[in-house]
C-alpha cells in the first residue's frame, strides 16, 4: 500500500481533528433534518431506532470510512484507488462524491436561511417562514453568501481554515443549544411534545421508517459522503483514531438528541403539527425566543449565528469532498478546485432556492417513491435520492468493500495504530478488534440489505401500518 502525503495537508493537533470532524458531523442534519424526520416518522419509535443504527451502524462506519482514508493517505476516490479497487469498486467511492455535490447544492440553501434569521429574530421583524423563504431577492443572495463562505474557509486549507473555526465555535454552539432546551421544555404544554418524543409507539413504524431512521444516522454522523474518509486522510498514524470516532459518534448524537428537546416540546405548546416537513425547525424556533421572558431577539440571532457556524463547518466539509478529488486525482490546485465546486453547485442549487415558492415548479414537481409514497419539490427530490438512498447504497457497499474485498485485517491493523487496549482480549475473551470486523463484516451488510429489500416491499415487515 502506497502511502503519501506530500503537498497534503494535516490536522494540527488531536482537539483540533476531533474538533473538526465533530463540527462536520453537527451541523444542519442535526438540528434542522433530524427534528423533521422524526416528527414526519411518528417521534419515539424513530428516535429509538435512530439510536440502534448509531449505535450498531453509524460509529462503526465511521471507524471504517477513517480508517480507509488514513490507511491510504487518499481522499475519497484515492482511498479506493490505493487500496485496489478496480472496475465496480469505484462505484462506492463515486456515490460518496455524488452525495457530497448534490447535498451541498441544498444544504448551502438551508444555510443562506439561517443567515437570515440571525437578522429576522435579532430584530423582532413580523415576518412567517413562508414569506421569507418565497422571496427570491432574499433568498438567493444569502445562499451566494453561505457557498462564497464555504469556499472561503475551504481555501484557508486544513489545518488553518477548518480546524481553526471549528475549535472555539463548536463547543459555544452546545452551551446555546442546551440554553434553548432548558427554554423549550419549560414552555406550558411541553409534556405533550416530550411524551411524543420519548415514548415509543411502534404502529407508527412502517416500511420506510429504518431506512429513514439509517440514513439520517449517516447523513448526521458524515458517514457515505466521503468526508470522514478524506478527513481520515489528513491523520497522522499515532492518530487514535477509535477515541476520535467515538467522540465524534457521541457528540452528534447528543446534539441530535438535544435538537429535539429543542423542537418537540415548543412544537405541542404552541399546538403546531410535528409533521410540517422541511421548514418546521425555521417555524418553531422563533416562537420559542418569543416566548423567552428576557432576551429573546437576542438569544435568538445567537442560536441562528451559531447555527451557521454549524452549517459551516459542515459545509466545508461536504465541499472539501469533491475539492479533495480534485486536487488528489486531477492534479488542481486548491483554489481552483474549491471555486469551481462552489459555483457549480450554487447553480445547481438554484432550484432548491425556488422550492419554498408555492405552486412554482420547483415546488410542485414530484416523484414516485417506495411504499406508494410521492416525495414533492425539488430539495425533497434531491435529498431522497443522495441524502437518503446513495448515502445508504454508498455505506453498504463501502462495507463490503472493506470487509470482504481488501484484507479487512489490515485495517482492523490500521486502525489500531494509536491506540492501546483495541487489539486486547477484553469482551468475553474477544478483542475490541475482533468485534468490529464482525460488525463490519456481517452486522452492517446484512442489516443495510435487509433494510433496503423491506422498503421495497420484498419482506413486507411494518408493511400496511
Ligand atoms: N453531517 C452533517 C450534518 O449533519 C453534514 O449536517
Amino acid at each position: 500500500m502506497e502511502i503519501s502525503n506530500q503537498n497534503r495537508g494535516q490536522w494540527g493537533s488531536k482537539f483540533g481533528f476531533i474538533m473538526a470532524a465533530a463540527g462536520s458531523a453537527v451541523g444542519l442534519g442535526n438540528i434542522w433534518r433530524f427534528p423533521y424526520i422524526t416528527g414526519q416518522n411518528g417521534g419515539g419509535a424513530f428516535v429509538l431506532v435512530y439510536v440502534l443504527c448509531v449505535i450498531a451502524i453509524g460509529i462503526p462506519m465511521i471507524f471504517t470510512e477513517l480508517g480507509l482514508g488514513r490507511m491510504a493517505g487518499s481522499s475519497t476516490v484515492g482511498a479506493f484507488k490505493r487500496t485496489g479497487a478496480k472496475g465496480f469498486w469505484l462505484v462506492p467511492p463515486f456515490m460518496a462524491l455524488s452525495v457530497s455535490f448534490f447535498v451541498l447544492t441544498f444544504y448551502s440553501v438551508i444555510g443562506g436561511w439561517t443567515i437570515g434569521y440571525i437578522y429576522v429574530t435579532l430584530t423582532s421583524m413580523d415576518i412567517t417562514f413562508d414569506a421569507f423563504a418565497q422571496n427570491p431577492t432574499v433568498v438567493l443572495p444569502l445562499f451566494a453568501l453561505f457557498m462564497v463562505l464555504t469556499v472561503g474557509i475551504v481555501l484557508g486549507g486544513v489545518s488553518g481554515g477548518i480546524e481553526k473555526a471549528s475549535k472555539i465555535l463548536m463547543p459555544v454552539l452546545f452551551v446555546l443549544l442546551v440554553l434553548v432546551a432548558l427554554r423549550s421544555v419549560t414552555l406550558p404544554g411541553a409534556m405533550k411534545g416530550i411524551e411524543f418524543y420519548l415514548v415509543p409507539d411502534f404502529s407508527k413504524i412502517h416500511t420506510s421508517t429504518v431506512l429513514m431512521a439509517l440514513s439520517q444516522a449517516f447523513f448526521s454522523m458524515s458517514v457515505g459522503w466521503g468526508i470522514m474518509i478524506t478527513y481520515g486522510s489528513y491523520l497522522p498514524k499515532d492518530a487514535n483514531l477509535i477515541e476520535s470516532g467515538l467522540w465524534v459518534g457521541f457528540m452528534d448524537a447528543m446534539v441530535a438528541l438535544l435538537a429535539g428537546f429543542m423542537i418537540f416540546p415548543a412544537v405541542f405548546a404552541f399546538g403546531k403539527n410535528p409533521a410540517e416537513g422541511s421548514t418546521l425547525v425555521f417555524q418553531i424556533l422563533p416562537d420559542i425566543f418569543k416566548a423567552m421572558p428576557a432576551g429573546g431577539p437576542i438569544v435568538g440571532a445567537l442560536f441562528f449565528l451559531l447555527l451557521t457556524v454549524a452549517a459551516l463547518t459542515s459545509s466545508i466539509s461536504i465541499l472539501e469532498v469533491p475539492a479533495a478529488y480534485l486536487i488528489d486525482e486531477k492534479k488542481w490546485n486548491r483554489k481552483k478546485a474549491a471555486w469551481v465546486v462552489g459555483i457549480a453547485a450554487f447553480i445547481i442549487g438554484i432550484p432548491s432556492a425556488f422550492t419554498a415558492i408555492d405552486g412554482s415548479f420547483f415546488n410542485t414537481i414530484s416523484m414516485p417513491w417506495f411504499g406508494g409514497k410521492t416525495v414533492t419539490g425539488w430539495l425533497n427530490i434531491i435529498d431522497t435520492i443522495f441524502g437518503t438512498l446513495f448515502i445508504v447504497l454508498g455505506s453498504l457497499l463501502t462495507s463490503i468493500y472493506a470487509g470482504w474485498v481488501i484484507d479487512y485485517k489490515l485495517l482492523t491493523k490500521n486502525l489500531g495504530d494509536g491506540n492501546k487496549i483495541f487489539h486486547k482480549p477484553l469482551i468475553a475473551g474477544a478483542s475490541p478488534a475482533q468485534v468490529y470486523a464482525f460488525v463490519l463484516r456481517y452486522i452492517i451488510p446484512i442489516t443495510i440489505f435487509l433494510v433496503l429489500l423491506n422498503m421495497m416491499g420484498v419482506l413486507g415487515i411494518f408493511a400496511g401500518t
